[in-house]
Order: C-alpha cells, then sequence, then structure tokens
C-alpha cells in the first residue's frame, strides 16, 4: 500500500505530532510504500519569517530521521521541491466548488475569530488534496485535525473522475481514535498555535518544567480525582505500561495522591521513552550536508511519482 503524510514546518514538532501522525509513518514504513514530506507550501499560509522557515524544515527532517524514518525505502522530501503538485492543484481547483473551500475549519475558525484569512488559507485544502492524489495514495494517516481535509480530498477526486473519467484513486484517512487528539499544557489539543507543546527533543530541564506546568483542576492531595478528564493521566496513558496505569488510575479514583506526583513520573517516562533517539538527533544537527541529500534524493523519486498522475490528469483533461 502507498502510505502519504505531511506536517508542516511551522515549528518544532511536538508529542502530538509523534502520537498523532509520527508514529504510524514509521510503523507503516517497512511493509508498506511510504511518502512523507515536510509541507512548506502549507508554512507559509501563516507568513513565517525566511530564517525561521529554513530552520524549522531542517529541524523536522532531523527528526524524522533521528524518530528512525529509512530514507533508503521510504520516499522523505520538501513539499516545494515537487512543482508537479502545485499545477496539479490548479487542476483540481477548475472542478473545485468555492463553497467547499468555504466550509473548511481552519478558514472558517479564523474568520470567525474577526483576523483576514490569505488566500493561501483559504485553498490550503486543495493544495493538501493536491499532496495526496499526486501521490496515488491507498492510505493516509493523521491526527483527527485533518479528518476534513481528507474528506474534501475524496470529493474533490470523485467529482473529477466523474467528470474526466478514471484519473485518481480515493484515498482513506488512518486516524488512531485514542490518539487523534493529544492535549497540550492548557488542556486544549496540542499545537504550534496554541503555545501550549511539549517538543519531542525539549531539552531536559526544559520538558520536565513544562510538564509541571500542565493545567489540572484544583482537587487537593486527599480528594478523588477523576483520570478521564485530566491531561497529565491522558498523557501519562502514551507512556506508562498497562500496569502502571491501572495503578495511576486507582490512585486517582481513591485519593491521597498529588497532581504533583503523576507530573514527575510523566516527565521521567517521557525523557526516557526519546532518549534513545536523542544521540542520533545530536548528530543529524551536525549534517547538514546529509540531510540535504536525503531529501533531494527524496525529491527526485518523489517527482518521477507526482509526474506520472500528473501526465495524466493533464491528458483526461484535454491538455495536449
Ligand atoms: P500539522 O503540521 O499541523 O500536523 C502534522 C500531523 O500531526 C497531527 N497532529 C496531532 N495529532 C494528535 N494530536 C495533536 N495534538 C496533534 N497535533 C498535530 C496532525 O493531525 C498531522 O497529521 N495539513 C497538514 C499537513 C499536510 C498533510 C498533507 C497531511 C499537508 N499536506 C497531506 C496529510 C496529507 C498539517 O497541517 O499538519
Amino acid at each position: 500500500m502507498k502510505i502519504l503524510s505531511g506536517i508542516q514546518p511551522s515549528g518544532r514538532l511536538h508529542i502530538g505530532n509523534y502520537f498523532g501522525a509520527m508514529k504510524q509513518h514509521l510503523q507503516l514504513q517497512d511493509a508498506n510504500d511510504g511518502f512523507y514530506f515536510i509541507a512548506e507550501y502549507h508554512a507559509l499560509t501563516s507568513n513565517p519569517e525566511p530564517d525561521t522557515l529554513r530552520d524549522y524544515v531542517f529541524a523536522v527532517a532531523a527528526d524524522y530521521l533521528a524518530l528512525g524514518l529509512n530514507p533508503e525505502k521510504t520516499v522523505f522530501w520538501r513539499q516545494t521541491d515537487v512543482p508537479e503538485v502545485v499545477e496539479l492543484m490548479w487542476l483540481l481547483s477548475c472542478v473545485t466548488p468555492v463553497g467547499l473551500m468555504e466550509r473548511c475549519v481552519s478558514y472558517k475558525d479564523k474568520l470567525a475569530k474577526g483576523l483576514s484569512a490569505n488566500h493561501g488559507l483559504f485553498t490550503y485544502p486543495l493544495l493538501q488534496a493536491a499532496d495526496i492524489l499526486a501521490f496515488e495514495s491507498d492510505l493516509v494517516p493523521v491526527g483527527a485535525d485533518q479528518k476534513q481535509h481528507i474528506e474534501v480530498t475524496c470529493d474533490i477526486a470523485q467529482k473529477f473522475n466523474h467528470l474526466y473519467g478514471e484519473t485518481f484513486k480515493i484515498p482513506k484517512e488512518y486516524i488512531i481514535d485514542s490518539v487523534a487528539v493529544v492535549p497540550g499544557i492548557d488542556g486544549q489539543k496540542m499545537s504550534k498555535s496554541y503555545d501550549n507543546t511539549i517538543e519531542i527533543f525539549e531539552p531536559e530541564k526544559k520538558m520536565r518544567k513544562k510538564v509541571m506546568k500542565i493545567k489540572t483542576d484544583s482537587a487537593g492531595v486527599d480528594e478523588p480525582k477523576n483520570p478521564d478528564t485530566c491531561s497529565v493521566f491522558a498523557l501519562l496513558k502514551l507512556f506508562a505500561s498497562e500496569d502502571e496505569l491501572k495503578e495511576w488510575d486507582k490512585k486517582y479514583r481513591e485519593g491521597g495522591m498529588g497532581y504533583g506526583d503523576a507530573k514527575k513520573r510523566l516527565a521521567e517516562l517521557m525523557l526516557e521513552f526519546f532518549k534513545p533517539y536523542r544521540e542520533k538527533r545530536e548528530e543529524l544537527d551536525k549534517d547538514p550536508a546529509y540531510i540535504e541529500k536525503v531529501l533531494k534524493g527524496g525529491a527526485e523519486r518523489a517527482r518521477a511519482a507526482a509526474g506520472e498522475t500528473l501526465a495524466r490528469a493533464r491528458h483526461n483533461i484535454g491538455i495536449r
């Protein structure tokens, strides 16, 4: 199967990115054909500083490689190195009703907050559809926030196929319920744009500090607590063994445990979990030439794949 997914270089990758998406990307790469890319064009919709954008692209690449992305097997590239996708987006845009874009949440939310959206944000889901369709993806592993974008992709692909004949494969989302929305330190969805993230490769001290800041209710040590509504417990679920989790569940419900204890243990577990990858991450930091080589090699393979789909779409729509 072809597995495709993208991550925006709009900040350092965090635990929500890891459990909601990257973990699945890495697990699926061995038995399938993985296509993973750094979505720079999507990140431009928030107008980052040029140097910041370059730094984040590098960091996303280094994070992925440190965590185990295998560039020998998996195709890994920068979105901006594959212009075929942008051309495909134009062909798709000509069969896309404006109303479909208007219903998409990231654009709607921005307007609801009284902010003015740029046109890139408006067409953001269309570029994502081009990403997905260009590579004939079977499965798109993402967090819950991307569900609508995949539905839109299927709508547009079906419309195009209906108008111009079988051109695109219809993809499926792959969302794991238990990790679909990882909470951040303020209890909202962990997100670079809410400034509530815990980064995967956060320096140790900072990681502990952030964990201690996770928002909880004000139940005292002796009082019983509800694990089902607690962000600390939700994060413990990602890192603790089943037996340990059962113990925490009991301690929460019985009382006699302070949130501080649960947080300290959570920080330990997080640091332990990512520790085996830290050394590799530090090595990669010193080897930008290797990272560049991987991304360039990936782009060549990605261009070849996207080129075939684009040629078919051009032909079917009536271009020479
Ligand atoms: P982005 O960069 O916002 O996030 C990357 C991936 O991480 C997931 N994610 C989360 N999952 C669970 N809990 C969270 N708190 C959390 N925060 C982020 C996201 O769901 C995503 O899977 N539009 C995409 C990038 C993209 C793309 C694509 C994805 C561009 N083209 C084609 C798939 C296919 C985005 O903004 O992801």
